[in-house]
């Protein structure tokens, strides 16, 4: 096996935080199609037409109006910016889905599977474009346009119309109209994760990353920064209906990190009943892939091999080191008891060759507790102590989390971040400057996975914790 992987982690927002709209630099000029689409598209919402058929898509163009979502700059006077067409065209990487499979990588994937090209199979469209069914077009639109509004808010032909009046309510649009509730975090996370994860229909395999996809990873907070987020930042929330809520943020960490855990428990359970079993994408990559030292530099023998015959590939449990310590400070018996659950499922799947039945039984069960946690924990408090806490509780098990692998500090990486924009936003750190360093320390060291050295890693939790003050 290759003694490096050289795919650097993504997922570091610094840089894109405080940056401001570079759109009229750039010369974005939306097209005007717009308002036509608008009329024609209210027209049929009227007639029922769209009301008994399945919901219609319109594509991308039908929002990019000026006058709609198109605006160059973010509008302040409704909760609505306005220019949320002009951000996604531009610096949102959702709008290039397509054109990823026409590069150099995309094509020869293509090539090694045995698809043809990558940009026609409908195994890679599905993640990478709007691919709807003819019969669920409104209008003509482009698949090149890749991953586009209707991905995320649902086919919008029923609810383009009637949503721009006056007085008109968004639960209308979700009730009637074919709107997706991306508002609601638990439904927002599972949308995304349907590509950041993948689900039975559509999915990344070890065989796709074998033949070059990158490895999908996910965590709700850091990915709506890198995205970025086209909305107003505290909109969204369920309870806060006047649309501000200073700790948005760590409630879209904790919740996100829920159903990750869920979805992946579910996907897991799906996956006992596909042909290539165990999938090798459910384990801790780096565990296969890593650089072999000599015997006494070595970490792994170091560090042992707990509950597992030496040299079985783990299960990636980066999905739980972290969230643990939130269902922690929520629920101590909540927590003990999903220990107990995900500690069966890990060592069932640290078995060389883990057992079906009993893997599906398992996660289904885990999935489900997960899913009770998820919705107390979008509709909790949070606060500054609870934040701090959980920044402390996170940094303190350094030695735990380290030692479970790359992805798991990838995930505390991500964590600590979140938490630390979140505090600075509303508090102050007395170390604010050194602590900002520190947390970049910890994402440099994920620059070249398959060199990852989880006593490095720890040693830089350990700075990030005593400057938590
Ligand atoms: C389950 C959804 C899913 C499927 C199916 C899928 N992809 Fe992807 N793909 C993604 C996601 C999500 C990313 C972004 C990953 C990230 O950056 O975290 C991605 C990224 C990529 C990239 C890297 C793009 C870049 O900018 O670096 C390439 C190339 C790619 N995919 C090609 C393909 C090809 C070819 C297929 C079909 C064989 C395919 N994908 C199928 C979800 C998917
Ligand atoms: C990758 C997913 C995704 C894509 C693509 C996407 N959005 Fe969004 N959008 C979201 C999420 C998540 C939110 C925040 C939750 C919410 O307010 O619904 C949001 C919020 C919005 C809002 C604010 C809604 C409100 O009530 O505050 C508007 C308007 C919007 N998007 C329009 C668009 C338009 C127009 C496009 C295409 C040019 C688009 N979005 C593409 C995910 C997406
Ligand atoms: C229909 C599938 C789909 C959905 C739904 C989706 N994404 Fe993506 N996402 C992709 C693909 C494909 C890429 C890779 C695009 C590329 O690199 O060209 C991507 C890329 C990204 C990136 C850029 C990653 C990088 O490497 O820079 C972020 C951030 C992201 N998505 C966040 C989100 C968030 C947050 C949501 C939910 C609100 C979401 N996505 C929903 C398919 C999807
Ligand atoms: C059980 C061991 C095992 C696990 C776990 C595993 N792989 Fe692999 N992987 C392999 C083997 C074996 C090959 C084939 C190597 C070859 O043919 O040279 C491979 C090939 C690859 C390749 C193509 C070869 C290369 O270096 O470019 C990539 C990329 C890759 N794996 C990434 C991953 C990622 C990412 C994960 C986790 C999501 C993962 N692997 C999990 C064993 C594993």
């Amino acid at each position: 096996m290759k003694a490096k992987l050289e795919r650097p982690r993504r997922g570091f927002f610094w840089a894109s935080l405080g940056l401001g709209a570079t759109l009229t630099l750039l010369g974005v000029f939306p097209t005007e199609t717009g308002s036509s689409a608008i009329a024609l598209t209210a027209q049929r919402a009227t007639s029922g037409a769209a009301l008994d058929a399945p919901h219609q898509y319109t594509g991308p163009g039908a929002c990019s109006s000026t006058t709609c979502h198109g605006s160059i700059a973010p509008m302040t006077i409704n909760r609505v910016k306005q220019n949320e067409y002009s951000v996604w065209i531009v610096r949102d990487k959702h709008s290039k889905a397509y054109a990823a499979l026409m590069g150099t990588i995309g094509e020869r994937m293509g090539a090694i599977l045995g698809i043809g090209k990558s940009e026609a199979a409908p195994k890679c469209l599905a993640c990478h474009a709007l691919d709807v069914p003819e019969s669920e077009r409104a209008r003509t639109f482009d698949l090149t346009e890749g991953v586009s509004c209707e991905n995320c808010h649902g086919p919008a032909a029923a609810w383009l119309g009637p949503h721009t009046e006056r007085d008109w309510k968004h639960e209308d649009s979700v009730a009637k109209l074919g709107m997706y509730d991306t508002r609601d975090i638990i439904k927002r996370t599972e949308r995304c994760l349907t590509c950041h994860l993948g689900n039975e229909k559509k999915y990344v395999d070890h065989t796709m990353i074998a033949a070059g996809h990158p490895d999908l990873y996910f965590e709700l907070d850091s990915f709506s920064a890198q995205m970025p987020r086209h909305w107003k930042d505290s909109n969204g929330e369920p309870d806060q209906p006047d649309g501000s809520d200073p700790w948005f943020d760590v409630r879209e960490w904790a919740t996100g990190q829920a159903v990750q855990l869920k979805q992946s428990l579910v996907l897991l359970a799906e996956r006992t009943r596909g042909k290539a079993w165990p999938e090798y994408s459910e384990f801790e990559c780096y565990a296969c892939h890593h650089s072999i030292v000599p015997a006494e530099g070595s970490w792994e023998q170091a560090r042992g091999y707990a509950n597992r015959r030496p040299g079985d590939p783990p299960w990636n449990v980066a999905r739980y080191v972290v969230f643990r310590e939130i269902v922690g400070q929520v629920d101590e018996a909540g927590k003990q008891n999903l220990d107990a659950e995900l500690s069966r499922v890990n060592k069932l799947m640290s078995e060389l060759n883990p057992n079906r039945e009993e893997v599906a039984t398992a996660a289904t069960k885990s999935a489900r507790l997960t899913g009770e946690i998820a919705r107390r924990l979008i509709a909790m408090q949070y606060n500054a102590a609870l934040t701090l806490r959980l920044l402390q509780r996170i940094s303190s098990d350094s030695g735990n989390i380290s030692a479970q692998g790359e992805h798991c500090a990838a995930q505390a990486a991500m964590a600590l971040q979140s938490l630390y924009v979140a505090y600075e936003r509303n508090d102050k750190f007395q170390d604010s400057q050194q602590l900002r360093v520190a947390i970049g320390g910890l994402f440099e060291q994920l620059q070249v996975p398959s060199s990852y050295d989880p006593n490095r890693f720890s040693r830089q939790m350990k700075q990030v914790n005593a400057l938590l003050r």
